[in-house]
């Protein structure tokens, strides 16, 4: 590998940073680049219609400001620029924003996308970094600084003859040095401070710089330092709303983002699922559900992400990874034995109204609407607990531990068998089964229990023979009751009975459920049975485990 082709990117000397010892405590205001940077990256672009169902979606989930397109370059982005426009689709409390180059034609036809608009941001942007500069533009800092005046000079023209034609539209400028972080930063501020000048922000009217890793090309502590850096050295801060828009091409965009808002920043630009150029744009989800994760508001709805990522997914037409953050269909989902174990014993420990404390669970999966079924899958790694949760929860039955440690090799059989996840239905019947509780036999047609001092008695027509017997207890009764007539000698060694809501697939008014460990000459035998009462289940259970 030829690391020596690569230098590090030089970032600002900051020894006394601050942003290490700040926390997040709140949300960033949010700015969707779905329609535009997300848009710009598809092989096919969407189409208006495609756009509008997005539009809808995002306004739905929270949005207050959406980037909406980049309405100078290309028909289908003016169109859809329009649309919202003319057929009054963008609520009173949502900002559409729209991407244009510093340059004079571009900026003049943006406005014509905007014409009769309430409110938008207007964002103009040249790029400002070195390999740019010097290889792409092959211009000096101060032509590139010149660019970024001339570019915020028409755009405020231009404003100003649209309010002339319609005065109900509101413009608010934003500035984006592209390239930021490959931009030395004392020239960003430079370049930014200028284009300050020409609109004279104010901090009841402030303008929006962004500053954009158009490509990640460092670490997020260093970016965090850069952002930091900018912001204290940026005059009339107090008049600037800081803006980040961070790509992923470290894997670090939602990192980046995060140091970033520690480093003072006001506003995040991303996308849902972090779809953009190269490895996407920073993952608006991602971010969010973090802060959600700490208690924090992240001022987005993301609880339904069946219905956003169906969109997301088919205008894209990009399919969700399944470990995807926080949404990934399998990231709640536990394989191995011993995490089950673990979530098992904290899910039935959990209150509804303390604090989330599951472990391998970092939030509970039913906020954002996945039901318990999924957060435990059987498979031949799992061991005794996924088998045992799932049996509970989706069928109330509580196995005894030696129960649970009985059929755990019979899940364990059945999925490799079958390769794979076993159904919780396939289990439930892998487990009615083996217990033989599909079974009518054995018939108890007719029993009675007495009491005779401190024992009990008991006589009961089995399989056409009469069995007696005494003991302490119903059960203690029968095993002398079999004892007596078969010479076999039964000792109990646990018992556990539990009632039922409603028996699944087997008699259909069975109401318990009992679960017997018998020791048999020596020999371990269980027994289970439903059955309609306690007593039933449990005379059951035993004639079962001696059968
Ligand atoms: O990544 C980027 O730099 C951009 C700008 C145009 C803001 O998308
Ligand atoms: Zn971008």
């Amino acid at each position: 590998m030829k690391f020596a082709k690569y230098q590090p990117t030089v970032t600002p000397d900051l020894p006394d940073r601050q942003w290490p010892n700040q926390r997040l405590v709140k949300a960033p205001l949010w700015v969707s680049v779905d329609l535009r940077d997300g848009n710009q990256a598809l092989a096919n672009p969407m189409t208006v219609e495609q756009k509008l169902k997005l539009w809808h979606e995002l306004v739905k989930m929270g949005f207050k400001t959406i980037e909406v397109g980049f309405p100078s370059a290309s028909q289908v982005e003016f169109d859809f620029t329009r649309r919202l426009i003319e057929e009054n689709l963008i609520p009173e409390d949502v900002t559409i924003q729209v991407l244009v180059q510093a340059r004079e034609h571009l900026i003049k036809r943006t406005y014509e996308a905007l014409q009769g608009v309430k409110q938008a941001v207007v964002h103009v942007y040249n790029t400002t970094s070195i390999v740019q500069r010097e290889r792409v533009f092959e211009k000096s800092k101060a032509e590139i600084k010149a660019m970024a005046e001339q570019g915020a000079l028409w755009v405020k023209n231009y404003a100003q003859a649209a309010q002339q034609q319609s005065p109900v539209s509101q413009f608010i400028f934003q500035y984006s040095p592209e390239s930021f972080s490959q931009t030395e930063t004392a020239y960003a501020v430079e370049v930014c401070e200028a284009v300050m000048d020409v609109w004279l922000p104010t901090p009841e009217n402030p303008c929006i710089l962004n500053l954009p890793a158009t490509v990640e090309s460092t670490s997020p502590n260093r970016f965090a330092d850069q952002v930091e850096y900018f912001i204290r050295h940026l005059p009339n801060r107090a008049s600037a709303l800081i803006s980040i828009h961070t790509h992923n091409d470290r894997g670090c965009a939602v990192a980046a983002a995060e140091l970033a808002l520690l480093a003072g920043a006001d506003r995040i630009e991303g996308t849902l699922l972090g779809n953009g150029e190269r490895t996407g744009n920073m993952d608006i989800v991602t971010l969010a559900m973090n802060l959600y994760s700490e208690g924090i508001d992240p001022e987005l709805n993301l609880s339904n992400p069946d219905e956003w990522m169906a969109v997301v997914e088919e205008v894209t037409q990009i399919k969700t990874h399944m470990r995807h953050p926080w949404v990934g269909e399998v990231v709640y989902t536990a394989y191995s034995g011993s995490h089950q174990d673990a979530i098992r014993k904290c899910l039935l420990k959990q209150q509804a109204d303390e604090p989330w404390q599951v472990a391998y669970l970092p939030i509970d999966p039913k906020d954002v609407g996945r039901d318990y079924e999924a957060v435990i899958r059987v498979n031949s790694q799992s061991g005794k607990a996924g088998a045992a949760f799932v049996l509970e929860q989706e069928y109330g039955l509580k196995l005894p531990k030696w129960l649970q440690i009985d059929f755990a090799p019979v899940a364990q059989a059945l999925a490799e068998k079958q390769g794979g996840v076993i159904s919780h239905k396939n289990l439930y019947q892998a487990f009615l089964i083996h217990y033989a509780l599909t079974e009518k036999k054995p018939n108890i047609s007719n029993y009675q229990i007495g009491k005779a001092g401190e024992m009990e008695t008991i006589r009961l027509d089995y399989e056409q023979q009469i069995l007696e017997g005494r003991g302490k207890g119903t059960l203690c009764a029968l095993c002398d009751a079999w004892q007596n007539s078969t010479g076999q000698v039964v000792d109990v060694l646990d018992y556990a009975e539990h009632a039922m809501h409603e028996a699944m697939d087997v008699g259909k008014n069975a109401r318990a459920m009992a679960y017997v460990l018998l020791d048999v000459d020596g020999q371990k035998k269980i027994g289970l049975a439903m059955a309609e009462d306690t007593v039933s289940a449990m005379l059951l259970a035993v004639l079962k485990g001696l059968n």
